[in-house]
């Protein structure tokens, strides 16, 4: 039976799953959260950080919440697209699962959206980041953040610090795209000139034959984004090809400087200038609060993903809350919708019109502090909405 379910989920069994949301409920059966995330392969840092804070928010939040006992059931998708649909299936029609967390890469959000659609399962994507992904289902709502939301203050800043001519490097499929298209728009927009287009391919680069194109360029600035877990190898690279002192100044989305790998940079990476939407370094209280007790339970510190998967399982548990323990598709996506609380990256809303994210943008610096390498935020754009919305 279950052999035969994973080969082929036919609409009306995903319909029917639809149903089971409030059923759940009357029959006292715990509230079921189905965390798909890549915990092998080239994602593996970004299940590693969201299961960490998600195992985080439970243990500081309960177990049970609103009369309901709170179950996270995890899966590995290995970051490979089909087996994030598979997963997302069998966890809505076998173990009738409540809401869909995680999502460590665009093409597995994109690949599971139809399944959200399909069930009227809210799918809360705590780590993919192209813009799209909020329009491929009406179920999805997104607590990351968006590249052209981080990508624009960066632009405007570079071309505000005597950039004139830049090149832009990105890893090349979904949020790597709309790193480019967004940067070259704001960034020419506001005067300056882009003089190459590079792109990396997303499965093991090798860095270096994009590096020695954009020495021959000779900008006064490289812009990049990589995805999270690539930003040692290319930070070693640069330092290797000696570009770190070439006057060729990198500038980045802030999945560049990782706080997951940040420390473990070296000096190559000290005043790197970058955007971001958080910092371990965030000097609020609630964020000293988060870094600590994560530090404390995991040995790591946390960096953006963390933070996502932990607003993420916030806005399940005031929609639980909201529909006094009930659940239901509908009811629980009604109620995540115009949500706003303080995260530890500071004030964030859930759009009701869009489903996704609005939250404050730094420009960081990275700095020695107390031995350690940081994100020390300098500047920030306050509540900034998805550029890639505004048609
Ligand atoms: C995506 C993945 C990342 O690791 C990241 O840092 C940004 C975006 C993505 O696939 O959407």
């Amino acid at each position: 039976m279950q052999r035969r379910l994973a080969l082929g989920f036919s609409l009306s069994l995903l319909a029917a799953a639809a149903l089971s949301g409030a059923a759940n409920a009357q029959s006292g059966a715990p509230f079921k959260i189905g965390l798909i995330l890549p915990m092998t392969g080239q994602q593996a840092s970004t299940g590693k950080q969201e299961d960490a804070a998600v195992k985080l928010w439970v243990a500081q939040n309960g177990a049970t919440f609103a009369g309901r006992k709170v179950e996270v059931i995890l899966k590995d998708d290995g970051g490979v697209p089909d087996a994030t649909k598979r997963i997302a299936q069998e966890l809505v029609v076998n173990d009738k699962i409540d809401v869909l967390l995680g999502f460590g890469i665009t093409p597995s959000a994109f690949a599971t959206a139809p399944v959200a659609t399909q069930s009227k399962t809210p799918m809360v994507v705590s780590a993919a980041a192209t813009s799209a992904i909020t329009e491929k289902s009406p179920y999805i709502v997104r607590t990351s953040f968006t590249l052209p939301q981080v990508t624009v203050p960066i632009a405007d800043w570079a071309a505000a610090h005597g950039v004139k001519k830049a090149v832009t490097f990105v890893s090349d499929y979904g949020p790597g795209l709309d790193a480019e298209k967004f940067f070259k728009s704001q960034f020419t927009l506001d005067g300056g000139q882009i003089v190459g287009e590079i792109r990396t391919p997303l499965r093991a680069p090798d860095f270096a034959p994009f590096l020695q194109k954009v020495a021959d360029l000779k900008p006064d600035a490289v812009f990049v984004f990589l995805p999270s877990g690539q930003g040692a190898a290319f930070m070693k690279q640069f330092g290797e090809r000696g570009m770190d002192k070439s006057g060729i100044k990198l500038i980045a989305t802030g999945d560049v400087t990782d706080d997951d790998q940040l420390n473990d940079m070296g000096d190559v990476a000290l005043g790197i200038v970058n955007s971001h939407h958080y910092s371990a370094a965030h000097p609020s209280a609630v964020n000293k609060k988060f870094v600590q007790a994560f530090e404390q339970a995991n040995h790591f510190r946390p960096n953006f993903m963390a933070v996502a998967a932990y607003d993420g399982m916030h806005v399940i548990y005031n929609a639980l809350a909201a529909t006094k323990g009930k659940g239901g598709g509908d009811a629980l996506l009604a109620a995540m919708k115009g949500q706003i609380f303080e995260s530890p990256r500071g004030q964030i809303l859930i759009d009701a019109q869009t489903r996704d994210i609005v939250q404050d943008v730094y420009i960081r610096k990275v700095e020695k502090q107390n031995g350690q390498l940081w994100n020390v935020e300098f500047d920030v754009s306050k509540a900034v909405k998805d550029p890639g919305k505004e048609k």
